[in-house]
């Protein structure tokens, strides 16, 4: 069989950790050979693939990024493309296909399924915030990047007792943030799903203070939005692709915590170190994992599925129930994390 393989979207630490497994499972069980689709759909459309052999994935486990690339396609670009699904399978010379991405890759997969592509879907995200699997590869490097600079910040914080607001990606739920702040121990924890009012920040921080505290760290998610009727405060715009963008929010209310009482307060925004760098082990075990159960779902004839963890092994289900909803962070977690504020 001819599998090809793309990654697309935002990168996330484990892609070539599942490209890897692809290819050793594909090649040395089902002896099918292997193509790699350059930068997601947009070289599916374009008809830019190389072969994949067991050489091309050999030290590719601890590497970051993704040895394919990856791009985002326009909509209506997209749109046009699934109408002619087999003549660009056909093009690149592949039977099935392996899209290895987030919801707009999740979404195009199950498009290019319905459309007769046999395709099977492996779930990434440093942002965990897919549906229908407990979690994504990628998300536990990004919450042990963001740990880490919690507790760097925490130190400098205390020596010039100052406020830390430390901006975390996660545009529409809140799990990087959740996840580091109570793993670094953050004094405060906003998160999208929850509108915060700044007053009860800054009246947590004064507390602190007053305390005997000589430090503060507020995380925040990119997508906390305040509370209707507090600080005023819009997100940016729209890129190119009709994503909303997101942005500022640190640096606002890093402002805000400075007016509010005598401290000096400094926004931290973390970024695309993220999602940069080396995956942990444990992201590197999922995403083989991920990668080996892709390639059984392809000969299994189970298209139009995604490989999902639930508990501790790996299912099948269908694209569909993964991106009917955005996997958001329910009270219940919430409410844990707030018992160690
Ligand atoms: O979806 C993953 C993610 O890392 C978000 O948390 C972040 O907002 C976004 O991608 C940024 O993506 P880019 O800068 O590549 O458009």
């Amino acid at each position: 069989m001819r599998i090809g393989v793309l990654t697309s979207g935002g990168d996330c630490p484990g892609l070539n950790a599942v490209i890897r497994s692809v290819v050793h499972r594909a090649v040395t069980e089902h002896e099918d050979t292997v193509v790699g689709v350059e930068d997601g759909f947009l070289g599916l459309i374009e008809g830019r693939a190389r072969p994949l052999a067991l050489d091309a994935v050999t030290g590719i486990l601890t590497r970051g990024g993704t040895i394919l690339g990856s791009a985002r396609v326009a909509r209506d670009r997209m749109h046009e493309a699934v109408g002619d699904a087999g003549r660009l399978a056909d093009a690149v010379g592949i039977d099935a296909l392996i899209a290895i991405g987030g919801e707009g890759t999740l979404t195009a997969a199950r498009m290019f399924s319905e459309a007769g592509l046999p395709v099977v879907a492996v779930p990434k995200t440093i942002d965990n915030d897919i549906d229908a699997t407990d979690v994504t590869f990628g998300h536990n490097t990004a919450v042990t990047v963001a740990t880490e600079a919690i507790d760097r910040l925490k130190t400098t914080a205390e020596s010039h007792q100052r406020v830390m607001v430390v901006e975390l990606m996660g545009r529409h739920t809140g799990w990087i943030t959740l996840h580091a702040g109570m793993a670094g121990g953050a004094h405060g924890i906003l998160i999208p799903e929850r509108p915060f009012d700044v007053e009860t920040v800054c009246c947590m921080v004064e507390e602190r203070f007053s305390r005997g505290k000589k430090f503060a760290i507020v995380a925040v998610a990119e997508g906390a939005q305040p509370a209707p009727g507090t600080m005023r405060f819009a997100h940016g715009g729209t890129d190119a692709f009709g994503h909303q963008t997101f942005g500022g929010i640190g640096s606002r209310l890093a402002g805000e915590i400075a007016q509010w009482i005598d401290k000096e307060s400094k926004p931290v925004i973390l970024g695309h170190i993220q999602r940069g760098g080396t995956p942990t082990a444990q992201d590197r075990v999922l995403a083989t994992r991920f990668g080996w159960h892709a390639v059984e779902a392809v000969h299994k004839g189970a298209y139009g599925h995604m490989t999902a963890l639930r508990g501790t092994e790996i299912h099948f289900v269908p694209i569909a129930d993964a991106v009917a909803q955005l996997k958001t962070v329910p009270e219940d977690r919430w409410t844990e994390a707030e018992a160690v504020l």
